[in-house]
């Protein structure tokens, strides 16, 4: 029995780095998760942005687990893409009782310029 059994989790930032792993770690808990992500340049940044292939491989691992994944492409500072992924899947798999949110950038830029 995990913590989380029969909760859903929507996690932003989900295609890799910590977004991915909190994902796996909250399926191992017994959560359903849903995976949202921009998939691409989400600003300008001096690193590779994170690809579709990415949220695959996510909604892959967390498959593993067992607990169910719903992949979304979506940028979190467009409230409507977040809105509509929260509501197609709460029809999918039922109340969100839980969100972490980890979408997010880093600039190389000093910030005295
Ligand atoms: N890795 C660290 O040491 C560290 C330390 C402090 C804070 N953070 C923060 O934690 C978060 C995750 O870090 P990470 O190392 O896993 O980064 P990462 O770049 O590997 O992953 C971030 C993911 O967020 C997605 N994303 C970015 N902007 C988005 C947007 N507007 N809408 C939807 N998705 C978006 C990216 O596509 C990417 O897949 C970031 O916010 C980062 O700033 C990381």
């Amino acid at each position: 029995m995990g913590q989380l059994d029969g909760k859903v989790v929507f996690v932003t930032g989900a295609a890799r780095g910590q977004g991915r792993s909190h994902a796996i770690r909250l399926a191992q808990e017994g959560a359903s998760i849903i995976g949202f992500d921009v998939c691409g340049e989400a600003a300008k940044v001096q690193y590779r942005s994170s690809s579709p292939e990415d949220l695959k491989e996510t909604e892959r691992l967390v498959d593993e687990v067992g607990y169910g994944i719903v992949t979304v492409i979506g940028d979190v500072r467009f409230r409507p893409s977040a809105f509509v992924a929260t509501a197609t899947c709460a029809i999918a798999l039922g109340p969100i009782p839980g969100a972490k949110g980890n979408a997010g950038t880093v600039s190389g830029r000093s910030f005295l310029y």
